[in-house]
């Protein structure tokens, strides 16, 4: 059995231990296991937004000029390349994942013309297929091939697959396919890729270039805690990028957008992938953790996020006895993404139940509660504590009480 004196050693040789520090604790008491879906703030954040509302009330237009304002989707992007394993200038930050993951996936098209397959997972995101069902509304010659689970993947993909549209780690049990074999097997058939890296990205190795990854996009909110509807991310290998034809074409993507042409022309590399104007405070709110990000290791990350999430399930697993409870995550790290799901059958109840002992954590139907783990700010100990709390509320049946009865995922 594991003990918490245990937890404490590891949080002692912890080398990443001191950056916790840089992020706001929270509500005292209270143990937030949602990197999968906000992450924790940085404690510069206040300061970072003061500075921006200082230029805002006191340079006004003249922030665009004189300011960083209009540079940082790109620079932004740089400072996030390393951790996605990509070079700076392949990255840029802007719009939603649902906006990137419409532009990459119909610029991925427009470079397979003639082709018009995209093989995609039938339990991807749902904001995923979505986005192929607006751009069918373009587009009706798009086949959407959808496939049951990862298995199946390399059998759908054939010579007239366009595009191979994949979620990195399943938003329900935290599954993660492997995206440099993936995306071998689709360009072995010709086709491309657009990756989701939501669920994985600040948490697990993405690998882009060295996997040859075609495009990828992420939200920036989840566990690079870039704040509730951060702006997201795109990838966009080096090789595309002269080739790629925004079909989202704005001004802010323009080759010179203060010239006013009406004619538009695509801007250098990556940057014609960007739209409208960027959005200053969310940026700001941004950057404040990706200046976190840069300072880290990414192995140091990825190992410990691996040993959090080996650690969580252990315990779970050792206390569950006749508790009802699974895990429904992968036990090796190395098939897992961001977070660790476990399964019960009261699971919406389990999680306000939790929320009321202090455990924030979500709820997937069917049974899925998910907990998101953030290596930059999770301690070894807090694993300890939160099944110890999931412990007495299975054990005691708090979850069973009638105010939870009616409790709906969120
Ligand atoms: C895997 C995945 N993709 C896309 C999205 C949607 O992102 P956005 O709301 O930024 O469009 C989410 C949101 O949680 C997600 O989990």
């Amino acid at each position: 059995m594991i003990g918490r004196a245990d937890c404490e050693a590891l949080d002692a040789g912890d080398p990443l231990r001191a950056i916790a520090g840089r992020f706001a604790p929270g509500e005292a008491g209270t143990l937030y296991f949602d990197a999968n879906s906000v992450g924790a703030m940085a404690t510069d954040v206040p300061d970072r937004v003061d500075r921006h509302l200082a230029e805002w009330r006191n340079l006004r237009r003249r922030g665009w000029s004189e300011s960083t304002w209009l540079d940082a989707p790109r620079r932004l992007g740089g400072k996030l390349a390393p951790l996605l394993g990509a070079a700076p200038d392949e990255v840029v930050v802007c719009d939603t994942t649902s906006i990137n993951l419409f532009k990459a996936l119909a610029a991925a098209l427009a470079l397979r013309p003639g082709r018009r397959r995209v093989v995609s997972q039938a339990g991807t995101f749902p904001t995923d297929l979505y986005v192929v069902q607006g751009l069918k509304t373009l587009r009706d010659d798009i086949d959407l091939h959808l496939v049951p689970d990862g298995e199946a993947i390399e059998a759908a993909l054939d010579d007239q697959t366009a595009v191979a549209y994949l979620s990195q780690v399943d938003y329900r049990t935290a599954r993660r396919l492997d995206i440099r074999r993936l995306t071998a097997a689709a360009h072995a058939r010709g086709a491309l890729t657009v990756w989701d890296l939501s669920h994985g990205a600040g948490a697990v190795p993405a690998d882009l270039d060295a996997s040859g990854a075609d495009f990828a996009v992420g939200c920036g909110y989840k566990y690079l805690c870039g704040g509730p509807g951060a702006p997201a991310y795109v990838f966009i290998a080096r090789r595309h990028h002269e080739a790629v034809r925004p079909v989202l074409a704005g001004w802010m993507g323009h080759a010179s957008p203060f010239t006013f042409s009406t004619d538009y022309v695509p801007g250098p590399g990556l940057a014609r992938f960007l739209v409208g104007t960027p959005s200053v405070i969310a940026n700001a709110v941004m950057e404040a953790a990706l200046d976190i990000w840069a300072g880290v290791d990414p192995a140091k990350v990825f190992a410990k996020h691996a040993a959090l999430g080996d650690l969580l399930i252990r315990l779970a697993q050792e206390s569950a006895g006749a508790q009802a409870i699974e895990v429904g995550s992968p036990l090796d790290a190395g098939e897992r993404g961001g977070f660790v799901a476990l399964r019960h059958p009261g699971g919406a109840a389990v999680v306000a139940a939790l929320a009321d002992a202090g455990v924030v954590c979500s709820f997937r139907p069917p049974d899925s509660i998910r907990f998101g783990l953030s290596a930059l700010y999770h301690r070894y100990v807090d694993m300890w504590d939160a099944i110890e709390r999931l412990r007495r509320i299975l054990g005691e049946g708090a979850w069973r009480a009638e105010k939870y009865e009616k409790t709906k995922a969120i």
